[in-house]
C-alpha cells in the first residue's frame, strides 16, 4: 500500500515533536531521522520501489532510542528481549519496529521487519530492506570517514558494494572496540560478498 503525502507529513510531527518534547538535547537524532528518511526516498525512487514505504521506514526506525532498557522492554516480546539482552543496541530497532503498528497504526510486515533489521540488515533481504539499512549509515548527516566512502559507492550505483562495505566497516569497528560481532552480521557480509563475485 502507497501512504498519502499527508500521512507522510502527519508522521513526521509526530516524530518531531516526540524528540522535541521528550528529548530537546537530541535533536541531532531527530536531524538524522529526516536524513535516513530522504536517502530512502531517493534510493527507492533509483530502484523503483514505492518511496513512500520506504520514506516512513526512515521516519520511523529510530522512534525509540533513549529510552531506558526496562522502557524498551514493555514494548518488545519476552522472546525479543533475551536477545537485546545479549545485543542491546537491538532494543531500539525491536521497539521502534512495534511503534509502526502501535505510534502510527500501519499494518505492514515487510515495513516492520525493514525497522526491526536496520541494525545489521539479515540475509535474503528485500529491496526496501536494503535501502532502509543502507539509508541509515549513509544519510547526509554521517560524516565519518567510512560513512562517506560508502556513500559514494551507493551513489555511483552499487548498492551491493555499499551493503558489503559497511557492513565490514560495522564489524572492523565493533572488533576494534573488543566488541563481539552479532553472527548475522557475518552472514550479511558473506552474502553481499557472494552478490558481488557473482556480478
Ligand atoms: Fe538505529
Ligand atoms: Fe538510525
Amino acid at each position: 500500500m502507497e501512504f498519502s503525502e499527508n500521512k507522510i507529513n502527519e508522521i513526521r510531527n509526530i516524530v518531531e515533536n516526540k524528540y522535541k518534547t521528550k528529548y530537546p538535547d537530541k535533536m541531532d537524532r531527530y536531524n538524522h531521522i529526516l536524513g535516513v528518511a530522504k536517502m530512502a526516498k531517493y534510493l527507492s525512487n533509483i530502484y523503483n520501489i514505492d518511496s513512500s514505504r520506504a520514506e516512513i521506514c526512515g521516519l520511523v526506525h529510530d522512534y525509540y532510542k533513549y529510552e531506558s532498557e526496562d522502557e524498551m522492554k514493555k514494548l518488545i516480546n519476552p522472546k525479543d528481549a533475551q536477545e537485546c539482552a545479549k545485543y542491546p543496541v537491538l532494543y531500539h530497532s525491536y521497539a521502534s519496529a512495534e511503534s509502526l503498528e502501535n505510534v502510527f497504526g500501519i499494518i505492514d510486515p515487510e515495513m516492520k521487519s525493514a525497522i526491526r533489521n536496520h541494525v545489521f540488515g539479515h540475509t535474503n533481504m528485500t529491496r526496501l530492506e536494503e535501502i532502509v539499512l543502507i539509508s541509515d549509515y549513509t544519510e547526509e548527516n554521517r560524516k565519518y570517514d567510512d560513512c562517506i566512502k560508502v556513500r559514494n559507492v551507493l551513489l555511483s550505483g552499487d548498492l551491493n558494494q555499499a551493503i558489503y562495505d559497511s557492513t565490514k566497516y560495522v564489524i572492523n569497528f565493533l572488533n576494534k572496540k573488543n566488541i563481539v560481532p552479532h553472527p548475522m552480521q557475518y552472514e550479511v557480509l558473506n552474502e553481499y560478498e557472494r552478490k558481488i563475485k557473482n556480478e
